[in-house]
């Protein structure tokens, strides 16, 4: 028998990644909805199977970059040379291997099941927003530190306080005191924070702190 959390936590991520037509549809469908009565709220962003290409700005990279010392290497898996993952993390002195997918043409290194042929010691990037739980798996297979820039409700759903458990992995939080924005988005405004879920980055298991948008 399936757990029901499980369940509802599955049709969440699958509402989330839908876009705001297929929400509609499918919540009229089940009868949820009355579409005459039915609008869009329009003041955030969303993330959904059409908006996978958010980038993180410079100013949430900068979170992370006081817990990763400088003669580490970093693997940043879905980060293209112009994200910042990659190029603003090399121009302040790392080494930094990036790969990345693209799930509309499959050209790349799907992160699920790509074997790097480098060495690095810790997984540093901003995973797609939809299938958050098997990044983390994947990235717990690797036996590295990692630290994921992903939504904070997602620490709360089921898959990933499991990967914890099942790993028996101290889980650590960075939590910045704002939302981040981010880059290539067609408007501003979104509706969930975004905070670095980590494993053996981090001096303890909670950290604070503060964002600092101007940078960008
Ligand atoms: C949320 S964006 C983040 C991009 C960049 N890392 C950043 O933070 O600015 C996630 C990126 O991962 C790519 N991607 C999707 N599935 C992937 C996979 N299985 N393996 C690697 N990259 C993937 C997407 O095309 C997208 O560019």
């Amino acid at each position: 028998m399936r757990d029901v959390d499980d369940w509802f936590d599955e049709a969440m991520e699958k509402i989330q990644s839908m876009s705001p037509e297929e929400t509609v549809e499918s919540g009229v469908a089940a009868g949820y909805f009355d579409p005459n009565v039915t609008k869009q709220p329009s003041c955030f962003v969303k993330m959904d199977s059409s908006n996978i290409e958010a980038y993180t700005p410079k100013y949430a990279v900068d979170l992370i970059v006081p817990y990763i010392p400088k003669d580490k290497v970093i693997w940043a898996p879905f980060s293209r040379p112009e994200h910042h993952f990659a190029n603003y993390l090399r121009s302040l002195g790392y080494t930094v291997h990036n790969t990345h997918f693209d799930p509309k043409t499959g050209v790349g290194d799907d992160f699920l099941t790509y074997e790097p042929d480098f060495d690095f010691d810790v997984i540093v990037d901003n995973p797609p927003f939809k299938g958050k739980a098997k990044y983390v798996e994947r990235a717990f297979q690797h036996g590295k530190p990692f630290a994921l820039f992903l939504p904070f409700n997602s620490f709360g759903d089921n898959g990933i306080p499991k990967l914890f458990m099942a790993n028996d992995a101290e889980p650590q939080l960075l939590i910045p005191d704002r939302r981040t924005q981010f880059e290539n988005q067609p408007k501003k405004g979104i509706s969930f924070k975004t905070v670095y879920i980590c494993h053996g980055v981090l001096p303890k298991q909670i950290v604070f702190r503060k964002l600092h948008p101007s940078k960008d």
